[in-house]
């Protein structure tokens, strides 16, 4: 007789050091299963739990004027701001600077339940945990005094925390080759924070963070007529060099900060007819000097102990971890104003800003609206990046990420006037239709959608009430089925991976939350709301169209629906604590 070895249910570790094949263990190790969930503690420390705000002590902070809505400057209405040039471009003042941190990452409210209180952001969070930094390296700028430099957002205070002043002469030859006006934002990531609730998945997670953020960022930009484009060129020391997050003296026995991503920002009008290209890295000889300093402050512990390190996010950061610059560049033209055509525009009545602000997440659906037809065209058409256009031109935030899509998505539709509920497909790239296909099963329709407007790549797959397997796929959470409709993001996977490098894999994350930010602020703009899910059982998804190999893989989910709102929680306003006085 013979025993089975006992099995800790894990797949094998990987043997290759090729980091396509690590980053691509991470993803099958992270994967949730109907038997078994990806490896997290089971249960949360709360004694333990991370704090949300970031700060480093002995930082000098300047505090962002805090604004009212109606105050200068103004937001424009909410159909503009994804219209390349169609918003008049703003100086960069430190009131502009503050109503771009307080759009792309700043507080939205306070939410209270008996003693405990805690903070909701324009940026959405898994589990709300926040592991996104964000960062500015600017010229001089009047009112953001002492010096020019890099900044940290300290989202608490609305302010922003000098982490290293540079002399304006190197600042100015770091932004030499962008337009007038322009400076540099950036992301980091605490993985930790995420790894407390999530445990291996957590990388994941963090960079849909990342992801919500570019596009909360993008679109706070667009509010004040800027343009942003990620400096996608540059390899990541250059990151953690410009966002000092290489400094560990600086951390000490706080939680580390990964190096995600550089933009670059600028008011749009600056760019001339005769402009040249626009470089997507920066000089490495400039970046040398800059990272001189001096910098001030250390990094505050965000818990007083970690308990379990989950080395697969490690092991993940690492592999993914770009480790080669291209010298790109993209041809810097002034966006020609290209309006909406009239089935294009939302049913939006608030302004850019208000729609920002409001924006949550849906704990549950009523399981009874929904939406016309029309809306349904409306969002899907949002999250279209018009690839035949040159990336400047693109439709704003599209415009941000210098690749073509590689999210397509899988709709679960329930509730949509005059649509028969079942699968559908939005291929977001149409050159990709037959790879698309390819990947899943053979008898599905592919049928163009009567009534959709003719460029929108829509196509029903099959008929059904999707509804309990949506919930189903989508780690039992009702939101899936209760909504007007679900979706699964689509990513081409291991062909992107092969072909571009292991560092595609977070960027695969980010372009889906990309799309999950786009998707809240239009079901907002529609009088419903949207919810992000990130918890979906991974191959049990692949399954439902027939999807076996890893040419396509679903990396997160989204509901939009009627909410209903859990009114046991008190709503305070997003600022109240610094206004006690
Ligand atoms: C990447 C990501 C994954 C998420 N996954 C889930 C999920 O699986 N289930 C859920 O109910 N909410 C999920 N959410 C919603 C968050 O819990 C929510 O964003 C957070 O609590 C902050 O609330 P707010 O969005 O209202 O600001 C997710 C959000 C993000 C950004």
């Amino acid at each position: 007789m013979t025993f089975d070895q006992p099995s800790s249910g894990l797949p094998a570790e990987p043997t290759s050091t090729d980091p396509i094949d690590r980053v691509i263990a991470y993803h099958i190790r992270t994967k949730h299963h109907l038997n078994r969930y990806a490896r997290s503690l089971g249960f949360l420390d709360w004694a333990n739990q991370p704090n949300p705000f970031r700060r480093f002590e002995g930082a000098p902070l300047i505090r962002l004027p805090l604004l009212n809505p109606d105050d200068e400057p103004r937001s424009p209405a909410y159909d503009a701001m994804y219209q390349p040039g169609a918003v008049a471009s703003q100086p960069l003042t430190i009131r502009t600077i503050s109503r771009f941190f307080e759009l792309a990452l700043g507080l939205s409210a306070w939410k209270r339940a008996g003693e405990s209180e805690w903070a909701l952001r324009n940026n959405p969070s898994s589990g709300n945990l926040h592991p996104t930094e964000g960062y500015v390296l600017v010229p001089p700028v009047e009112g953001l005094e002492p010096a020019p430099g890099l900044y940290h957002y300290a989202a608490k205070e609305h302010g922003l925390e000098l982490r290293a002043d540079f002399p304006p002469a190197q600042i100015t030859q770091v932004l030499a080759p962008f337009p007038d006006g322009a400076f540099l934002f950036g992301l980091s990531s605490v993985h930790w924070r995420e790894a407390w609730k999530y445990g291996e998945r957590a990388f994941r997670y963090c960079n849909h963070d990342v992801g919500h953020a570019l596009g909360s960022a993008r679109l706070a930009a667009a509010t004040l007529g800027w343009t942003m484009v990620l400096l996608d060129g540059a390899d990541q020391n250059q990151v953690a060099l410009v966002l000092g997050t290489h400094r560990q003296a600086d951390f000490g026995e706080a939680e580390p900060e990964h190096p995600d991503c550089l933009a670059v920002i600028w008011p749009h009008e600056s760019v001339k007819r005769d402009a040249h290209d626009l470089p997507l890295c920066l000089d490495q000889a400039v970046l040398k000097h800059l990272a001189a300093g001096p910098w001030h402050g250390r990094a505050n512990p965000l818990s007083r102990e970690h308990g379990v390190h989950w080395e697969a996010i490690d092991e993940a950061a690492d592999a993914s971890w770009k480790t080669s610059e291209e010298i790109q560049a993209i041809p810097l033209t002034m966006a020609p104003q290209i309006r909406s055509e009239a089935h294009h525009v939302s049913q939006a009545t608030s302004d850019a800003a208000t729609i920002i602000r409001q924006r949550r997440s849906a704990v549950s659906f009523d399981g009874r609206t929904s939406i016309s037809a029309a809306t349904f065209f409306q969002i899907l058409h949002r999250v279209m990046p018009r690839v035949e256009r040159p990336q400047l031109q693109r439709p704003i935030p599209w415009d941000v990420l210098p690749w073509d899509p590689a999210i397509h998505l899988l709709l679960f539709v329930h509730r949509v006037e005059d649509l028969t509920p079942g699968l559908y497909v939005l291929a977001r790239d149409t050159k990709k239709l037959p790879l698309l296909q390819r990947a899943m099963h053979a008898e599905l329709e592919w049928t163009p959608v009567p009534g959709s407007p003719d460029d929108l790549p829509l196509y029903w797959l099959l008929q059904g009430n999707a509804q309990r397997l949506a919930a189903q796929v989508s780690c039992h959470q009702g939101i899936a089925g209760d909504s007007a409709f679900s979706l699964g993001m689509l990513a081409e996977f291991e062909g992107r991976l092969r072909q571009g490098g292991s560092w595609w894999y977070p960027r695969l994350f980010w372009e889906a939350g990309l799309v999950g930010q786009v998707l809240y602020l239009e079901a907002e703009a529609a009088g419903v709301r949207g919810t992000g899910i990130g918890c979906f059982f991974d191959d049990p998804v692949h399954e439902v169209v027939g999807i076996k190999d890893l040419t396509l893989q679903s990396l997160y989910h989204f509901t939009i629906g009627g909410p209903v709102d859990d009114d046991r929680l008190l709503t305070l306003p997003a600022y109240y604590h610094l206004q006690r006085g």
